[in-house]
């Protein structure tokens, strides 16, 4: 076995050697490696098929085989009565499912007990299956296995057309192919996909998510330590593995080769309107949601709000101003600013970069008036383990009417137009900077990045509790992230 799957290794090894990374990342030839394949297989459950004969199986890009090895193989080790293997397997690429089907043979023979009817299908998967899209019930196979492909796509595309039911805003491929597929399964047929795990909880694939947990349930979930693979792909990748069958209870947990527990998936789901689903690592985790589940305003509910900085700096260059600011020139806040501890370090920044400009011309549209706030960095440095860095600023910091914040900066301010007072901002503080806050945070997503949105789906202690952290901290004058967690534990019963 380890002979043959060095075999297909070795074949996608040199087929990306023989191409330019920018061939790769345009038609997103990202393979799977033999390791991940297996760990992909093994969150199918084949128990169902013990009584089966024959098996259908969908590979909708199929690269050059990886995903198909490991599953043949459970296939003969699992269901001893399965004679005939019927499998579809597309690629796009020409030279790639050349390389596959030389692959196949290779599979065929290693495993040559069973008769496997394998179809080669060198066309595009969503437009080759159009007419399957809008038929009430379009079950062709048993089990799918899927590392589709990651590209951003245009909205007018043929595919987006196609299933346009599930597009919002510019979709991204990978999430038409997830969709496809399982509407591609069997009644109690099964799909494991490695994919970015932004489709769990991003705003525009609330309509991928309403299709989804409207007809199928999620059965496991595996979750691999940041940065592991696909570097290029800049986002946390995960396997979800579903059936066609609804209301499955419980969802099968892992994160490495650590972690397992199943869980229910109310315990997971974040919110049922958008059906935004939680990632857990731990039972640690499944604790935090149930935590925070009990705190019941929103952002919103308590008359804030969360804005990105206005300022695109190289949108406004011309009113850009490397010096600090004078009356003529406000000042201009950006993401290295924002220290731990709550430290703004505008005064000591030094101008190493172009970007780091320090004022903007009073007359640039974008400023904002010189409230207190608490900033947050949108993106957190790649060195740094803490996702979250925020501080509160004071409207005494400047002694200017108005502010520029840059677009890598997110700001918390008042619905109503009015200021944040400084016990609200310091409580805001306080609950955001915790460990417990950080937790949750990175259950709802995996990436360097603050989403915006990401503050609709959590839920925020009381007006009157934010009010106690603000003034509890501010009497304890320390700012750390373990005095915010000390805090948070004691005041809102959130322990870590
Ligand atoms: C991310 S790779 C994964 C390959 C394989 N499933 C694996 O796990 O190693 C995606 C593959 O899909 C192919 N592909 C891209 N767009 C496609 C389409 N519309 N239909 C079928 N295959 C496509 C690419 O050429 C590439 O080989």
């Amino acid at each position: 076995m380890q002979e043959i799957i060095k075999l297909i290794s070795d074949t996608q090894n040199k087929y990306l050697l023989s191409k330019e990374k920018d061939y790769i990342k345009n038609n997103s030839q990202f393979f799977t490696p033999d390791d991940i394949a297996y760990k992909l297989v093994s969150t199918l459950d084949l128990s169902q098929f013990k009584n089966n004969t024959n098996i259908s199986i969908l590979e909708p890009s199929a690269g050059c085989g990886m995903l198909i090895l490991p599953l043949i193989s459970r296939i003969k080790n699992e269901l001893p009565n399965v004679t005939t293997i019927t499998l579809d397997a597309y690629e796009y690429d020409s030279e790639v499912a050349y390389i596959l089907r030389k692959n196949i043979k290779l599979i065929k023979r290693y495993f040559n007990k069973i008769i496997i009817k394998t179809r080669v299908i060198n066309k595009n998967f969503i437009i080759h299956n159009s007419n399957k899209w809008s038929k009430k019930s379009s079950g062709k196979y048993d089990i799918v296995i899927s590392n589709p492909p990651y590209k951003k796509i245009n909205q007018t595309s043929i595919e987006s057309t196609i299933m346009k039911e599930i597009v919002y805003g510019q979709p991204n491929i990978y999430t038409l192919f997830i969709a496809m597929s399982l509407k591609l399964l069997n009644h109690n047929g099964i799909c494991a996909i490695l994919s970015p795990r932004n489709y769990l909880t991003g705003e525009y694939s609330n309509l991928l998510r309403k299709f989804i947990f409207n007809n199928y349930s999620i059965i496991h979930i595996h979750s691999f330590k940041r940065g592991l693979l696909f570097p290029s792909v800049n986002q946390e990748v995960v396997i979800t593995t579903y059936m066609n069958r609804k209301n499955v209870e419980n969802v099968n947990i892992s994160f490495n080769d650590d972690v397992s527990f199943k869980t229910s998936f109310n315990s997971i789901l974040l919110d049922n309107v958008s059906f935004s689903v939680g990632i857990p690592k731990s039972i640690n985790d499944i604790n935090t949601l149930k935590n925070f589940s009990l705190l019941s305003h929103s952002l919103y509910d308590l008359g804030f709000n969360i804005n990105v900085g206005p300022i695109v700096q190289f949108r406004n260059s011309d009113d850009l101003n490397k010096n600090t600011f004078n009356k003529n020139f406000a000042p201009l806040l950006i993401a290295p600013d924002i220290q731990h501890n709550n430290k703004i370090i505008y005064w000591e920044r030094e101008n190493k970069r172009k970007t780091h400009n320090k004022s903007i011309s009073i007359t640039n549209k974008h400023l904002i008036k010189n409230f207190n706030y608490l900033l947050l960095r949108k993106v957190s440095a790649k060195n740094d383990d803490s996702l979250i860095v925020c501080s509160v600023y004071r409207n005494s910091f400047f002694d200017s009417p108005l502010l520029g914040l840059d677009n890598n900066l997110l700001y918390f301010s008042k619905l109503n137009n009015k200021s944040l007072t400084l016990y609200e901002c310091y409580g805001l503080y306080c609950y955001i900077n915790s460990k417990q806050f950080l937790s949750l945070y990175s259950i709802i997503n995996g990436t360097h990045t603050i989403n915006v949105t990401d503050f609709s789906k959590i839920k925020f202690p009381s007006h009157d509790q934010l009010i106690t952290l603000g003034k509890c901290i501010l009497n304890e004058n320390s700012y750390t992230r373990e005095t915010c967690t000390h805090l948070v534990a004691t005041h809102l019963y959130l322990i870590v």
